[in-house]
C-alpha cells in the first residue's frame, strides 16, 4: 500500500481508499469525438493549436487532437497549483512553458478538470498577452459548483458533481492517472476488524 494510504501505527484505524466508476471509457470517447466535430465545425478550415496542460490532460488532448480533421498542431504547458493533495490552494506558478510562440495562431487550450478555476484564469491571462488570434477552452470535466474565478470553457465534456475524480489522467498524488475510465476517489477511515 502507498505511503500516503499507510496504517497509523497502534491504532484500529485503517485508511482507506476507494474508486467508483463515475464516467465509463467508451463514454469519454464517444463524448471526445463529438467535442472534436464541435471544434471544426466552429473553425471549419484552418490550423489549429491545441495547448495541453500537463500532466492532467495528456490522455485527453491525445484523443482529442486525433479525432479533430485537417490541421493540428500541439504544444503543452506546465503548472502547479501547490499542494498535490484532494484541494488547491489557489496558487499557481508556471512551471514549464510552450516551445512555440502562439501569435495568430487559433489556440485551444485543453484541460483536464475546471474546478475552482484559478489555473485557467491565470494561463489565459498570460496566453492573451501572447496574442492568439483566438483562444479558446476545451475540458474534459467541469465541476460548476466549486468555481471561484470567473471562467468558462467554450467545449466541456461533462458536468460533473462535487466529488474528487481520478483516471484518464487526473490523479491523486500523482496516482490512478492511468485508469482509462473517470472514478470517484473517496478517502476515508474505518474501524479496522481485529
Ligand atoms: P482549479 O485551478 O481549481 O480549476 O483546478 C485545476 C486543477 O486542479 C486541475 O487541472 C487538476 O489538476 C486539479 N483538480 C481539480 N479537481 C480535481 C479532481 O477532482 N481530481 C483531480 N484533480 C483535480
Ligand atoms: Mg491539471
Amino acid at each position: 500500500m502507498p505511503k500516503s494510504t499507510s496504517y497509523k501505527p497502534k491504532s484500529n484505524r485503517q485508511a482507506l481508499e476507494s474508486v467508483r466508476t463515475l464516467i465509463p471509457r467508451a463514454q469519454i470517447q464517444r463524448r471526445i469525438a463529438e467535442m472534436a466535430q464541435e471544434i471544426r465545425r466552429d473553425f471549419p478550415t484552418g490550423h489549429l493549436h491545441l495547448v495541453g496542460v500537463l500532466k492532467g490532460s495528456v490522455f485527453f488532448l491525445s484523443d482529442l487532437a486525433r479525432q479533430i480533421s485537417g490541421d493540428v498542431s500541439l504544444d503543452f504547458i506546465a503548472v502547479s497549483s501547490y499542494g498535490n493533495e484532494a484541494h488547491t490552494s489557489g496558487q499557481v506558478k508556471l512551471t514549464r512553458d510552450l516551445d512555440s510562440s502562439i501569435e495568430g495562431k487559433t489556440v485551444i487550450v485543453v484541460e483536464d478538470i475546471l474546478d475552482t478555476g484559478m489555473t485557467l484564469q491565470y494561463l489565459l491571462r498570460i496566453f492573451e498577452q501572447r496574442k492568439p488570434r483566438r483562444l479558446r477552452v476545451a475540458v474534459l470535466l467541469d465541476k460548476p459548483e466549486r468555481r471561484i474565478a470567473k471562467v468558462r470553457a467554450d467545449y466541456v465534456g461533462f458536468s460533473i458533481p462535487n466529488e474528487f475524480v481520478v483516471g484518464y489522467g487526473l490523479d491523486y498524488a500523482e496516482r490512478y492517472r492511468t485508469l482509462a475510465d473517470v472514478a470517484v476517489l473517496t478517502l476515508g477511515a474505518k474501524e479496522k476488524k481485529s
